[in-house]
C-alpha cells in the first residue's frame, strides 16, 4: 500500500507554547490551546512532568468534566501510584519487559471509540479529544524505524478526493463497531455515522472511517464486500494523503481531535524496552 510518511506536516503536529508547564497555563493560553487544537487537528506539548491525576485535572479544567472511563479500577500495587487515576488509561507494558502490551489494537489505523453512542447534537464522534502522555518511551521502534504514532489528516483526505467521489460518499453512512467485538450481532449496538462529517467548530468537512470493521450501509450481510469497500477507500486516502509521524520523546503529550484525524501506533520491542503512556479521552466538546 503506497504511503508517504513525513515528520513535518503543513497542518498537523504543531508544538504548542514551547517551554510551558501545562498545569500553569493562563485562561488566555487555555483558549489559545483549544484554538490551536481545532485548527491543527494534532498538537503536542513537550517536556511535561505530570501525574495521572494532574493530566485528568488538565482535561477537566480545559474541556469540562467529560472524561471517559471514570469507573474506578483497583489500584495496581506493581505500578507507580502517580500513574494511576480513574479515567486515565495506562498503555504499553508498564510492569515489565513483556510482549503483553496494552493497546496493541492501536497499531491498526482507526479513530478512537468510534463505536460509542453519539452525543446529542454532535455530528462528530462522541470521543472528541484524545490526550496521550508519553511517560516512558522506547528509544526506537522496530526494523531501524523511530518510535512514532502516525496520523492522517482526514480533512485533507476528503479534499484530495475527486468532486464526484466526494459527492458519492456524502450520500453514504457506515456502521461502526468496536474493534474488540467486530462481528455484528443482536446484542452489539451498531452506531451509524455519515462517512463525510462536518466539524462542529471549524465547519470543515472530513472523512470519518472508524476502523476496518466499519460496514457501509447496505452491506450488513456482506462482510467481504464491506471490508473491500473500506480497504479501497482507505487505500485511496493513503495514496493521496501524507502520513504525519510524531516521533516520541519522554514528556511529550500529544493531543488530537479524534474527528479530524485517524491514527495508528507503531510496534516496538517490548522484550527490550518499556513503554508507559497515559491516555485520557474527552467525550464532549461543549466548552469550545
Ligand atoms: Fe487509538
Amino acid at each position: 500500500m503506497p504511503q508517504q510518511t513525513v515528520q513535518q506536516h503543513t497542518r498537523l503536529g504543531r508544538e504548542f507554547l514551547p517551554g510551558c508547564n501545562l498545569m500553569q497555563l493562563t485562561e488566555k493560553q487555555v483558549a489559545q490551546f483549544k484554538q490551536s487544537l481545532w485548527e491543527h487537528g494534532v498538537i503536542c506539548v513537550r517536556k511535561q512532568h505530570l501525574t495521572a491525576p494532574q493530566l485528568k485535572e488538565f482535561a477537566i479544567a480545559t474541556f469540562g468534566d467529560s472524561t471517559l472511563g471514570r469507573r474506578p479500577k483497583p489500584i495496581d500495587p506493581e505500578i507507580d501510584l502517580d500513574l494511576q487515576s480513574p479515567g486515565v488509561s495506562i498503555l504499553g507494558n508498564p510492569k515489565r519487559h513483556s510482549t503483553d502490551i496494552v493497546g496493541k489494537l492501536a497499531w491498526k489505523w482507526h479513530h478512537d471509540k468510534d463505536h460509542l453512542p453519539k452525543t446529542e447534537g454532535m455530528d462528530m464522534n462522541t470521543l472528541y479529544v484524545v490526550m496521550l502522555y508519553g511517560v516512558e518511551i522506547p528509544p526506537e521502534g522496530i526494523d531501524g524505524k523511530l518510535h512514532t504514532t502516525e496520523f492522517l489528516d482526514m480533512v485533507e483526505a476528503y479534499n484530495n478526493l475527486s468532486r464526484e467521489h466526494q459527492q458519492q460518499l456524502e450520500q453514504t453512512s457506515m456502521y461502526h463497531l468496536s474493534p474488540i467485538t467486530p462481528q455484528p450481532g443482536s446484542d452489539i449496538p451498531m452506531k451509524l455515522h455519515p462517512i463525510v462529517s462536518t466539524h462542529k467548530v471549524t465547519g470543515q468537512k472530513g472523512l470519518y472511517l472508524g476502523s476496518n470493521t466499519s460496514i457501509k450501509v447496505g452491506m450488513e450481510e456482506k462482510p467481504k464486500e464491506a471490508k473491500l469497500f473500506w480497504q479501497e477507500l482507505f487505500e485511496t486516502v493513503l495514496e493521496s494523503t501524507p502520513v504525519y509521524a510524531h516521533v516520541w520523546q519522554p514528556g511529550d503529550i500529544v493531543f488530537w481531535d479524534n474527528s479530524q484525524v485517524m491514527h495508528a501506533g507503531t510496534p516496538y520491542d517490548a522484550n527490550q524496552y518499556k513503554r508507559v503512556a497515559l491516555r485520557v479521552g474527552v467525550v464532549d466538546n461543549t466548552s469550545t
